[in-house]
């Protein structure tokens, strides 16, 4: 209680910066958990798989997280942890083509304001799409929806990309 008190003393900015803190700490074990269940494992689907598990299973406050992997002119739905989803997206449509056309990061605080979202889970409130390179091609992207507005943040985006550091090692691509 007596900390709980403490802590509520805290200016917002100093709050914010101490969970901002505790995420990157909780991606950093999240990597060191990825490389201990994919290293010595070179099937794409299989580490593709698990490492959607991982993130599903380990971050707070989301209700889809998975891929979706370039062939040929779109994106088609590739391992995940969710409710069902739409199979296949075109190229600069929705979240998902669009971070992929742009071959970048994208974070959507809420994705009833992103003109042309992809709407497959209607719990799905705010997106993050974090795309896969191999020596500089598109492989396709990695979606993470939350049912939060705003969940996502550059802390996530970096963590998110330290972990698929970790998946492109062991698929020896670069992400
Ligand atoms: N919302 C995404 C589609 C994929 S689902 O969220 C799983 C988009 O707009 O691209």
């Amino acid at each position: 209680m007596a900390a709980a008190l403490a802590e509520l003393r805290f200016p917002m900015r100093e709050i914010q910066k101490l969970s901002a803190n505790a995420k990157t700490q909780r991606y950093a074990e999240l990597v060191r958990e990825a490389t201990s269940l994919l290293e010595g494992e070179n099937d794409f689907i299989a580490g593709a798989a698990n490492f959607s598990a991982l993130v599903f299973h380990s971050l707070p406050d989301l209700n889809w997280a998975g891929f979706y992997l370039l062939k040929g002119e779109e994106l088609v739905l590739g391992p995940f942890q969710g409710k069902p989803a739409c199979v296949r997206i075109e190229l600069g449509k929705g979240v998902c083509g669009t971070a992929a056309s742009l071959k970048e990061t994208v974070i959507v605080a809420d994705v009833h304001e992103f003109p042309g979202h992809i709407a497959c889970d209607s719990a799905s409130n705010s997106e993050m799409v974090v795309p896969l390179i191999y020596n500089g091609s598109l492989l396709g992207v990695f979606d993470l929806d939350s049912p939060l507005i705003g969940r996502f943040d550059e802390d996530d985006a970096y963590g998110i990309s330290e972990m698929l550091v970790v998946l492109s090692r062991s698929l020896r691509a670069e992400f």
